[in-house]
C-alpha cells in the first residue's frame, strides 16, 4: 500500500484525515493520544513545504446542539502547542469559505477544517459518503493521506470518498497500527488473548478468529459475567449481555481448556464509586454488581501469561469508569510490563489503552493502538474500508 513516503508531496497541498476523535469534558482534552499520534505525519508533510489541511470528525453529530460540545476548536488548540505552530482552525462550514480560507495559507502552513460530521446535519454527508461532499474535500488539495486508523473501519466521504478523486495513501500512523496489529496473525506461541468490557456481542468475531488458534482465551470485564450466567452462575444484579448466551455456552463447551474466567470478583451493592467487597463467584448475591476482577483471577491471570510469547488484548477487565473497580486492568498491564521483554502485547480498545498511558507504560508494551471499533474490525477481517479504499486508488 502507497504510504506518505512513497507519494509527490513536496510544495503541494496535502489533505490528511486524522482521527481527532478525543475524550473531551469542560472543553478540555482528557486524553491526546490520537493527537500525539498523528504528529509524524504531519511534520513530515510541514517538512516537504506541503500545505496541510487537516481533517477529522468528533463524537456524533445528530442534531444542532450537538455542535457545540463536539466543535474541533479544542484540538486545533491542542495541536499547536504539540506543534509550536500556528494552526488555522476553520469554523466556518461553507464551502466557498472553506476555499477561500485554504486558499489564503502559505506552503508550510496548516489549518483544520470543522468537524467533518457537521455536514450529518445536511442529509448524512460525510457518515453516508456523499459525493458532493467527497469531490469538495478533494478540491482542497493535491494529494490525500489517510491517517485515522481509528476510523479505517467506517466508510465516510472524508477518509472512503475522497479517495476516488485524488493521488491517496496511508501516513505512518496507519503504517505503524497495521504492521503492529498484524503480528497477531502470526503469532509466537504461547498465543494469550484477553477479551473484556461490556458486550460480548462486540467480541464474537474475534473470538471466532482466534479462539482455534491461541492457547487461551483470559476472559474479564462485564462480559465475563455473561459467560459465567452461561456456565448457570448467579451474577446478582450485574450486566448480562442476554442476546449473547447461547455463543457463551456453545464457546464454552467448544473450547473447555481455552477460556479461563474469573473466580472472583470486586463487588458492591450501589452502582457507583465504592470501596469493592471481593468475593468469590459462588457468594455472589442477588443485589451485587460484580464491577472488577478480584485478586485470585488476577493471579490466574498472571499465570497465564508468565509463559506467553504475544498477547493480543481488547477492553477493560472491569468497571473502568470507577477508579477503584480499575485495579484488575492495571495489575495486567503491569504483569505485561514486566515481562515486556518476552511478551509482543498489542492492545486496542480507548479504555484499556488510556488505563496503560495513565501508568506511563507507552513505552513499555509492544504496541497500544489508538483504534478501538477499528481495531476489532481489523483483527477481523484483516482489512478495512479505508484500507480498501487506498488500494483502490492505487489500481487506478
Ligand atoms: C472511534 O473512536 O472508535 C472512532 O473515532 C470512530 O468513531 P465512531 O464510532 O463514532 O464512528
Amino acid at each position: 500500500m502507497k504510504t506518505i513516503k512513497d507519494l509527490d508531496i513536496k510544495n503541494k497541498n496535502v489533505i490528511i484525515r486524522c482521527d481527532f476523535n478525543v475524550p473531551i469534558q469542560d472543553g478540555k482534552i482528557v486524553d491526546d493520544t490520537r493527537i500525539q499520534g498523528a504528529l509524524e505525519t504531519i511534520k513530515y508533510a510541514i517538512s516537504k513545504n506541503a500545505k496541510v489541511i487537516l481533517l477529522s470528525h468528533l463524537g456524533k453529530v445528530k442534531e444542532e446542539r450537538d455542535k457545540e460540545k463536539n466543535t474541533l476548536a479544542p484540538v486545533s488548540k491542542r495541536l499547536e502547542e504539540l506543534l509550536s505552530k500556528k494552526v488555522l482552525f476553520i469554523e466556518n462550514t461553507d464551502f466557498e469559505e472553506v476555499k477561500k480560507q485554504v486558499a489564503s495559507l502559505k506552503q508550510g502552513d496548516i489549518c483544520l477544517l470543522e468537524n467533518t460530521r457537521f455536514y450529518d446535519l445536511d442529509g448524512k454527508m460525510e457518515s453516508g459518503n456523499d459525493e458532493r461532499l467527497a469531490k469538495f474535500y478533494a478540491s482542497l488539495g493535491d494529494v490525500f493521506i489517510n491517517d485515522a486508523f481509528g476510523t479505517m473501519h467506517r466508510s465516510h466521504a472524508s477518509n472512503v470518498g475522497i479517495t476516488n478523486y485524488i493521488p491517496s495513501g496511508i501516513g505512518f500512523l496507519v503504517e505503524k497500527e497495521i504492521s503492529k496489529i498484524s503480528s497477531v496473525f502470526c503469532p509466537d506461541k504461547p498465543f494469550i488473548v484477553i477479551l473484556g468490557g461490556a458486550k460480548v456481542k462486540d467480541k464474537v468475531g474475534v473470538i471466532e478468529k482466534f479462539a482455534p488458534k491461541c492457547d487461551k482465551i483470559l476472559i474479564g470485564g462485564a462480559m465475563a459475567l455473561t459467560f459465567l450466567k452461561a456456565e448457570g452462575y448467579e451474577i446478582g444484579s450485574s450486566v448480562c449481555d442476554e442476546e449473547s448466551l447461547s455463543f457463551c455456552s456453545k464457546m464454552l463447551s467448544k473450547y473447555p481448556d481455552k477460556l479461563v474466567l474469573p473466580v472472583d470478583f470486586g463487588t458492591t451493592k450501589v452502582f457507583e464509586e465504592s470501596t469493592p467487597i471481593y468475593k468469590d463467584i459462588t457468594d455472589i448475591e442477588l443485589d451485587d454488581y460484580a464491577l472488577d476482577i478480584g485478586p485470585q483471577t488476577v493471579e490466574n491471570f498472571k499465570n497465564q501469561l508468565q509463559q506467553a510469547h504475544t498477547v493480543l488484548w481488547n477492553g477493560p477487565l472491569g468497571m473502568y469508569e470507577f477508579a477503584s473497580f480499575k485495579k484488575g486492568t492495571k495489575e495486567i498491564l503491569l504483569a505485561l510490563k514486566d515481562h515486556n521483554d518476552t511478551i509482543k502485547a498489542v492492545i486496542g480498545g480507548g479504555d484499556t489503552v488510556a488505563c496503560a498511558m495513565e501508568n506511563h507504560l507507552e513505552d513499555d508494551i509492544y504496541h497500544l493502538s489508538t483504534g478501538g471499533g477499528a481495531t476489532l474490525k481489523y483483527l477481523e477481517n484483516e482489512t478495512l474500508e479505508g484500507i480498501e479504499a487506498i488500494k483502490r486508488n492505487e489500481s487506478r
